[in-house]
């Protein structure tokens, strides 16, 4: 009898170290560090939603970076002009969203070295014969993403009361189709997307601004090191290209 129990309690004993390891061994798994990444998803093809998954350039780059750095990567989705507070207060550890960086953002924020040159482009109705470069952008209604450089020298060029701003740069796309305003101001990339989604529009061969891309980060954040190494690698490596190229084709990276 004594010997039975004994069994019992040893065969317990058994089943819960068992459970015990097995559960040391998916916390370990888990243990990784995450990383997380704030972006604003409504920027093809940089980030976009494919289904409930935030796909895109910046989402695998970002994938890659937080692989080579042992970590595991989440995304957060949040308005653009969101980002950097979320950075600054440390809800998310760096901001990934094609984002341009400004002087004016380098006294909020730390940016990584610069992964790919942007061009801020203008879009008008495929018809319109009045509008062909920046200079006839004075006095027109130009629609804009609220808070993106294409806002901020738009109407630092044409006055805020010709600024329409919009909480999506596609928004401000549709608006242009349905004729409420006259032209859009946005980065290259996404233009061609929202240009090939929507009949009837052009973007003009003069670009406006051409500016550069980078990661960022709360100031003196340890990781912007550790990220330039990565970035560093991932462009030595070909990966970096390999996205770039799934997502607009083979045209150069920068
Ligand atoms: N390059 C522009 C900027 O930094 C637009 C970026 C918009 N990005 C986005 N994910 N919506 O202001």
């Amino acid at each position: 009898m004594k010997k039975k129990i004994l069994s019992v309690v040893l065969a317990a004993v058994c089943v819960l170290s068992l459970a015990a390891c097995g559960s040391k061994a998916d916390s370990k798994e888990s243990k990784k560090d995450t990383i997380v990444m704030a972006t604003n998803a409504e920027f093809p093809p940089y980030e976009y939603y494919e289904g409930d998954k935030v796909v895109g350039i910046d989402a695998e780059f970002a994938a890659a970076i937080a692989e080579k750095l042992g970590m595991e990567l989440k995304i957060e989705d949040m308005a653009f002009d969101s980002i950097i507070p979320a950075v600054q207060s440390g809800k998310a550890d760096f901001g990934a969203a094609g984002m341009t960086v400004t002087d004016e953002r380098k006294s909020q924020v730390d940016f990584s070295d610069s992964y790919y040159t942007g061009r801020q482009v203008i879009i008008v109705k495929e018809d319109n014969t009045e509008i062909t470069g920046p200079d006839d952008l004075t006095g027109k209604k130009i629609g804009v993403q609220l808070g993106t450089t294409g806002d901020i020298y738009a109407s630092g060029d044409y006055g805020d009361e010709n600024i329409e701003r919009f909480n999506k740069g596609f928004e401000a796309v549709q608006s242009l189709g349905q004729g409420k305003i006259d032209a859009v101001v946005i980065d290259d990339q996404p233009a061609k997307t929202f240009v090939e989604e929507n009949e009837g529009l052009k973007i003009l061969d003069t670009e406006y601004v051409e500016e550069d891309y980078a990661l960022c980060f709360k100031k003196d954040s340890d990781l912007v090191d550790q990220v330039n190494d990565a970035i560093a690698a991932l462009k030595a490596d070909g990966t970096f290209d390999k996205i770039v190229e799934k997502y607009i084709g083979t045209e150069t990276a920068e």
